[in-house]
């Protein structure tokens, strides 16, 4: 079984693919300025849960990339049913590979998935690029929440920084950091657990499958990982960034 066959398993019974809320992507959206008529870029989509909040709530039209065909799927039959297919398209693709406009977005979203470009500041400097000169950058990332990781796990996690270090990285882009939306404890809670629960129902349901084992694996190297270390040490918040383009004369900062 393929990675992505896990990733659908484990995220079946979820819609926003990430320890948020619906009533938090909506502030994602209002701190984004995002409205009618406005063009967003969603880079690693999923089943489109955040496009679709902001579609009904804000007027939005957009495209969301997803490299899984199953989130794709099912993104294309929400939004369908939602009556939102004229508005959102969806494409299938691994989202480095997608050629877009540049300069014509609004705002340029990549909600958990900046391991798409390798890390937080590649993230930046391929997705400023989508959005024009006043436009904004939403970026949902995880943190290290001190900086004595356990070595084991940080060795595991290369690219997470700790959040004086994300903020470097975005004035360095030319951005500054204009609000933080933290997942709660409850909100983790929540996104692991349905995980779990999806991977448990799939074991359930498959106890013959010749996949069980790396299955049952996944689910226990999961649920340890989280209880032993990411739990204790790594945060997630959706980070929305600002374009700074100059700064007073004279100013020292
Ligand atoms: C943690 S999920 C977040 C999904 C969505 N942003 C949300 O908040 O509901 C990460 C997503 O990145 C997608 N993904 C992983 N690698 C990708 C790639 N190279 N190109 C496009 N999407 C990718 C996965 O299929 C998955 O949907």
């Amino acid at each position: 079984m393929e990675f992505f066959d896990l990733m659908s398993i484990s995220h079946r019974y979820m819609e926003i693919l990430n320890p948020s809320t619906p009533e938090k992507i909506i502030k994602l959206g209002k701190i984004l300025k995002l409205k009618k008529g406005n063009r967003v870029i969603d880079f690693g989509c999923g089943c489109a849960e955040p496009l679709t909040i902001w579609a009904e709530e804000f007027g939005i039209t957009g495209i969301g990339i997803d490299i899984s065909k199953d989130f794709c799927d099912r993104a294309k039959k929400k939004l369908g049913g939602r009556r939102l297919s004229d508005q959102i398209e969806i494409v299938c693709s691994p989202a480095d590979d997608y050629v877009f406009e540049e300069g014509a977005f609004d705002a340029a979203t990549c909600i958990g998935a900046t391991f798409i470009w390798g890390g937080y500041k590649q993230t930046i400097q391929a997705m400023k690029r989508a959005i024009h000169q006043n436009g904004r950058l939403g970026i949902g990332e995880t943190h290290w929440l001190s900086n004595q990781v356990n070595p084991e796990y940080a060795q595991k996690q290369t690219t997470t920084h700790t959040e004086p270090e994300l903020t470097q990285i975005t004035r360095d882009e030319g951005f500054e950091l204009e609000y933080i939306i933290r997942a709660s404890h409850n909100d983790w809670d929540r996104y692991i657990s349905d995980g779990w629960y999806g991977l448990i129902r799939w074991l359930e349901e498959n106890s013959t499958h010749p996949d069980y084992e790396q299955v049952f694996k996944h689910f226990r190297t999961d649920q340890d990982d989280y209880l032993k270390f990411q739990n204790q040490y790594m945060g997630w918040a959706m980070y929305c960034l600002a374009p700074m383009k100059s700064r007073p004369k004279g100013s020292q900062l």
